[in-house]
């Protein structure tokens, strides 16, 4: 299957595809379905287009059955993260989770982040397995999924080898590192 980035006018799929994936995991991210339902199309259109990250998907015969974004980093966006990694149950176990990890690793590293950053709910055994096997280690640092959940995610990490270069590369659009360095700014986050 093959891993491509988003279309901006695809926003109605980036919708559907996270609402099912937030109502299949929901243990699995920092957002809730509800809060996702609560979103104006304006939101998702911009979620579509990120200034600063990008959004991975993979094409299935009704609607994606993969998913994964890189933006900032939380605490600090000297570091990108990945966020909303999810693939539909009946493309699982096909290397569909370590393509698009491998996509977000590429646009991290494309842009000029020296690391990429996750947090996994500390329950979440398989996607550890996935993340362990892509090179991620922990960091020992935990934080509370989301206020209504005792759950907790660790934070793991992967350095990134140096892209070769300081500025993005012709085709990378807006969401290069240097414009998201001049700014400091850590855009919008939706774990
Ligand atoms: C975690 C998740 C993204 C993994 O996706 P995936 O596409 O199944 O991941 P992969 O296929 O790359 O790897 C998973 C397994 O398939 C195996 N696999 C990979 N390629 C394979 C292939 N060609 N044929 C058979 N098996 C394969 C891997 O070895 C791995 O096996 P193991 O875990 O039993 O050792 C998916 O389970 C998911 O979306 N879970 C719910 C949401 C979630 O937890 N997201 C993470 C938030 S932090």
């Amino acid at each position: 299957m093959h891993v491509r980035r988003l279309r901006p006018d695809e926003w109605a799929a980036l919708r559907a595809v996270r609402l099912r994936a937030l109502a299949d995991a929901p243990d699995a991210f920092g957002s809730t379905l509800a809060e996702a339902e609560a979103r104006s199309d304006a939101e998702w259109q911009a979620q579509a287009d990120p200034s600063d990250g990008a959004v991975f998907v993979v094409d299935g015969p009704a609607g994606f059955v993969g998913l994964a974004r890189g933006g900032p980093a939380p605490i600090d966006v000297t570091y990108a993260a990945l966020y909303s990694m999810w693939v539909a149950p009946e493309a699982r176990g096909q290397g569909v989770g370590m393509a698009l990890i491998d996509a977000v690793k590429a646009w991290a590293a494309a842009a000029g982040y020296p690391g990429l950053g996750l947090g996994v709910t500390t329950t979440n055994a398989p996607a550890i397995a996935l993340y362990r096997r892509a090179g991620f280690v922990e960091t020992g640092d935990h934080y509370p999924l989301r206020g209504d959940t005792d759950l907790e995610i660790q934070i793991m990490a992967l350095p990134l080898e140096p892209a070769g270069q300081t500025t993005p590369p012709a085709g990378e659009g807006p969401d290069g590192r240097g414009a998201d360095r001049a700014t400091g700014r850590p855009g919008r986050r939706s774990p």
